[in-house]
């Protein structure tokens, strides 16, 4: 649903840095999932790049991890004190291990912290520990900002019509109703892998949930529901998803996940586009090559 007031319905840039963030691709889902009905979805919302990328206000976005969600809370309700408890703090090696330490219990205190080691750890990462602690050693750029207030803001306005819950997706994908858009984002996780990152991910969502979630997109696009899926490019994966009711496409892109400059490359990823969406295939190629030209194959179950 998009509202009268232009100053909520512009395209804004996310306030989270995220591992498996999808900057890249939110312009490409954002006209893929253009409505003039419904909601917003994300079952799996990390800095929920392409809500912020589209001009949709009505959103439900979902996350498993309640520190990540609680933040968003109070960027929507409360941005002035969370950017007046920010500036008090020095981006430093000694104020990131005092900040790591804490155990805040307010939510304002939480949401200052979560947003404070997002910008500070290494390479974004947000990782707990067996105990729940987090275990991200200091790590960002001498430029880093802590927090970019008119970013804030706008994506404080922005959020203003979100639905917020932490909970797992399943609870989002039965809240999903057929006006709504979907944009479904797991953690990668693939039968074999040999990625230290992607093995990571498997103690978080694990092969089995992989094949659960597609099992109910599966039915969710069949009930006509508008779906955009994003995943690890690899066969098993691409055989969960029905191509009776997905268009499927390989999109190559640069990834910078590595440590170190030398290991960083290309990978593929996979983008599966419900037909409930009303595409047809060559309407979506021609949509994914327009943002990423000479990078998409298609990605037919007979052909790969
Ligand atoms: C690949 S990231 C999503 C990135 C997001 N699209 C963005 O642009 O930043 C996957 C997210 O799924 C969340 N997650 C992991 N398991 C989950 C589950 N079972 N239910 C809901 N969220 C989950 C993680 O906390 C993480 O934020």
């Amino acid at each position: 649903m998009r509202v009268g007031n232009p100053e909520l319905a512009t395209p804004v840039t996310p306030f989270l840095k995220w591992a498996g963030g999808k900057r890249w691709l939110s312009a490409l889902v954002a006209q893929l999932l253009q409505h003039d009905t419904g909601r917003h979805i994300e079952p799996f919302a990390g800095s929920a790049a392409c809500f912020f990328a589209s001009t949709v206000t009505k959103t439900l976005l979902c996350d498993i991890n309640a520190e990540l969600i609680g933040c968003y809370q109070i960027v929507r309700d409360r941005p002035e004190e969370l950017i007046t408890g920010l500036s008090s703090l020095g981006i430093d090696p000694e104020t990131f291990y005092a900040v790591r330490k804490q155990r805040p219990r307010s939510a304002l205190a939480r949401a200052i912290r979560f947003l404070y080691l997002n910008r500070t750890a290494f390479n974004g990462l947000y990782r707990v520990n067996l105990d729940g602690a987090f275990n991200v050693p200091f790590g960002c750029k001498p430029t880093t900002v802590l927090c970019d207030v008119d970013v804030l803001r706008a994506c404080s306005i922005r959020l203003a019509h979100a639905t917020l819950i932490t909970a797992t997706y399943s609870e989002a994908l039965a809240r999903a109703t057929a006006n709504d858009s979907v944009f479904v984002d797991p953690p990668y996780t693939v039968k074999h892998n040999y990625n230290a990152f992607r093995r990571y991910n498997e103690h978080l969502f694990s092969w089995s949930d992989q094949v659960r979630l597609a099992r109910r997109a599966n039915a969710l696009a069949e009930r006509g529901i508008r779906l955009v899926i994003a995943n690890a490019f690899h066969i098993d994966v691409r055989r969960l998803y029905s191509p009776t009711r997905f268009h499927a496409f390989a999109i190559s892109r640069s990834t910078n996940m590595a440590a170190t400059p030398d290991k960083r490359g290309t990978c593929e990823e996979l983008l599966l586009v419900s037909h409930s969406l009303g595409f047809s295939r060559r309407a979506v190629r021609r949509l994914i090559d327009s943002e990423f030209p000479g990078r998409v194959q298609s990605a037919r179950l007979l052909s790969t």
